[in-house]
């Protein structure tokens, strides 16, 4: 099966699944967008009003933002994958509980596995906390974390979420900072080389201005 086939596939298991939440205040599934052989995968939050209504992630001001964001890197959106822990819009935009981000877990764990990315963006703390848990995302985000996941090494980037950065401006420097990095991640294709730590254990961050020690 193709990548795009297996993401079918994925699909419509999760259309088919009435045990997932957040299902009923919803219009529909917003699933994963994106080019699946991309090398960067965007993991945000749960979907808002415009992508419930639309059924595609970041298609809102956030998302406009993301766009932007991804333009001045010279990562055009449909170069990348973009994705959400939560894919049914939390009533009124609430955060998503604990018990509602695991119950998708399973699919956004296969979903990666599908892409199979060398990168890993994460867009605020509840995607971020899927891979480096009890840390706090203004001591970490710019930073570039080596870890394991599924068995493989990938580099795990923490960034502030676009919709914070739409709300404050200082918020909104350090984004537009802290994605230079994934270029800088983007063009040393080699890194994987030297990633060998164990499953799911953080081996080390590091800032920005020492990525080229990896
Ligand atoms: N915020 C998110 O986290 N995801 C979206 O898809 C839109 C806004």
């Amino acid at each position: 099966m193709t990548k795009q086939e297996r993401l079918a596939n994925l699909r419509a298991r999760m259309e088919a699944d009435m045990k997932l939440p957040l299902r009923l205040g919803a219009t529909q599934l917003v699933f994963g967008d994106g080019n699946p052989d991309t090398q960067v995968y965007f993991l945000g939050e749960a979907p808002g009003y415009y992508e419930d209504k639309q059924g595609n992630p970041f298609v809102g001001l956030a998302g406009k933002l993301l766009d932007k964001l991804l333009e001045e890197i010279g990562l055009e959106r449909p170069k990348v994958y973009i994705s959400n822990v939560v894919r049914f819009r939390p009533p009124g935009n609430r955060d998503p509980e604990p018990d509602e981000i695991a119950a998708f877990r399973p699919y956004v764990d296969e979903e990666i596995e599908i892409i199979d990315p060398k990168i890993i963006v994460t867009l605020g703390r509840f995607s971020m906390g899927k891979f480096l848990p009890d840390v706090k995302i203004s001591q970490v985000h710019g930073k570039a974390f080596k870890i394991s996941f599924q068995g493989k090494p990938v580099l795990v980037l923490p960034m502030y979420h676009p919709a914070a950065a739409l709300r404050a401006g200082a918020i909104l420097e350090q984004l537009r900072e802290d994605f230079k990095l994934i270029r800088k991640a983007l063009d040393r294709a080699d890194f994987t080389e030297v990633m060998q730590v164990s499953d799911n254990k953080v081996e080390e961050g590091l800032k920005t201005d020492q990525l080229s020690l990896i």
